[in-house]
């Protein structure tokens, strides 16, 4: 992999490959004192509610298996970074929007639902007006930067403080490829957005490094092609569309792990230019896969494309009849039977799943590494 050997060659101190080693392992270091994460609705940890309180992830059954009430986030209980803060040893990251200025020292979630890695001009500009928020990447890092004065006044305060932080940056990059895909744009324009969504995240990350920023984890694009809204949207009587072993559209996971090559190609880049820092990828696409090839190997017998709340139609997803978006749509019974939670984002379980993944997978890799 990519990363690993990048990580070898850099020569890291021992004292950060210990620091890492001893947290991701599961909380027993505690050497991470903060998390501060970027993205969308597989992140938002409540942002939402500050912005449009009719959104649907606001409304019933969200939230109803763990938190028992809708926090805003975009699933039936715990998102990734909700098991990341959790297996670190931190509270759930607060979300920016909401924060009492006087206790950000553990972190702060700047993620919103729908954000883009691309600026909202990008999309209008191209006639994608269906682009429902403008807290692109750039404006979640304005707020960071707004925020910088309460963390730490001066560049060595600051680098102290954030070497023990951990910057999640993503998943972001998805919305910008949802938005044409489900407005049925042309497959050749959207591969056109990659390397521009690409050139946003790195900036982003640069952007952090300067501020201080050392541990970076940067998810990439799920399984698009496995997902309910997808599915329903390119639906198709064509079966050699259909991978047989998943059942999820061959090309659009295609599309799909091309960002994700093109990623962790940058990454890499970003790496060698900055050997102090670890930047690590997390494997998103290849943790669901896992599941979506081996569903009852997870307890995920209810299907893996089939949505637990939803409006109905093969795969439980109507964009005009969506999760909570009426008391009528009711959720399944056993969510955790699920991989799909609302057609688009993944149950708990799901997300479980990933996280346990990432959280093992960085650990292996670091220790095989010192
Ligand atoms: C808020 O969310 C609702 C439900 O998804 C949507 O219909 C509405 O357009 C949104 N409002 C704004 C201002 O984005
Ligand atoms: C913010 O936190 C401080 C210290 O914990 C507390 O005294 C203050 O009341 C809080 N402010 C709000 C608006 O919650
Ligand atoms: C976009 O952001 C600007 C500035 O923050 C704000 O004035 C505007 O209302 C926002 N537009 C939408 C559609 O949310
Ligand atoms: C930074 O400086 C400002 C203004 O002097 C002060 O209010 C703030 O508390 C300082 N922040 C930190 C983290 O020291
Ligand atoms: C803080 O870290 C940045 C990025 O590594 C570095 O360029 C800068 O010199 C550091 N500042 C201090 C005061 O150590
Ligand atoms: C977004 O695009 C889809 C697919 O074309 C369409 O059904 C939907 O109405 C659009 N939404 C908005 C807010 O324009
Ligand atoms: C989707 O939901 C709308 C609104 O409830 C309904 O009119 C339509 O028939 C549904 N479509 C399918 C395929 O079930």
């Amino acid at each position: 992999m990519a990363f690993c050997s990048s990580l070898l060659s850099s020569k890291l101190p021992f004292i950060k490959l210990f620091l890492l080693l001893a947290t991701l392992k599961g909380g027993v270091g505690q050497s991470y004192t903060s998390v501060f994460s970027f993205g969308d609705s597989l992140t938002d940890t409540g942002n939402i509610f500050f912005i449009n309180q009719s959104f649907q992830s606001l409304f019933p059954p969200y939230g109803e298996t763990f938190f028992h009430y809708p926090t805003g986030r975009c699933c039936n209980g715990r998102l990734v970074i909700d098991f990341i803060a959790e297996s670190l040893g931190l509270p759930f990251v607060q979300p920016y929007l909401g924060i009492n200025i006087t206790s950000i020292e553990e972190g702060v979630n700047f993620a919103v639902v729908g954000a883009t890695a691309l600026d909202a001009s990008f999309f209008e500009e191209r006639g994608i007006d269906n682009v429902s928020t403008n807290f692109s990447l750039r404006v979640q890092l304005d707020w960071f930067k707004q925020i910088l004065p309460s963390l730490c006044n001066t560049s060595s305060k600051c680098n102290e403080t954030f070497e023990r932080s951990l910057f999640l940056m993503g998943e972001i990059g998805g919305n910008d490829y949802n938005y044409p895909f489900f407005m049925l744009r042309n497959i050749e324009e959207i591969q056109t957005f990659v390397p521009l969504v690409i050139k946003a995240i790195a900036s982003a990350i640069k952007e952090l490094i300067d501020l201080g920023a050392v541990t970076v984890m940067v998810p990439g694009n799920l399984p698009i092609g496995c997902s309910a809204a997808y599915l329903t949207y390119y639906e198709t009587a064509d079966k050699e569309e259909y991978d047989p072993e998943t059942g999820c559209l061959t090309w659009l996971n295609k599309f799909a792990e091309y960002h994700n090559e093109e990623l962790q190609k940058e990454l890499t880049r970003i790496q060698a230019l900055y050997p102090h820092t670890n930047i690590i990828y997390a494997n998103y696409y290849n943790a669901a896969m896992r599941f979506y090839r081996s569903p009852t190997q997870y307890g995920f017998t209810g299907g893996t494309r089939t949505a637990c709340c939803g409006g109905g139609g093969p795969y439980n997803y109507n964009a005009s009849a969506e999760c909570g978006q009426s008391p009528l749509i009711r959720a399944c019974d056993d969510p955790s039977q699920y991989v799909s939670w609302d057609g688009i984002h993944l149950t708990e379980a799901a997300y479980r799943l990933i996280a346990n993944a990432i959280l093992e997978e960085t650990y292996i890799q670091y220790h095989s590494s010192s």
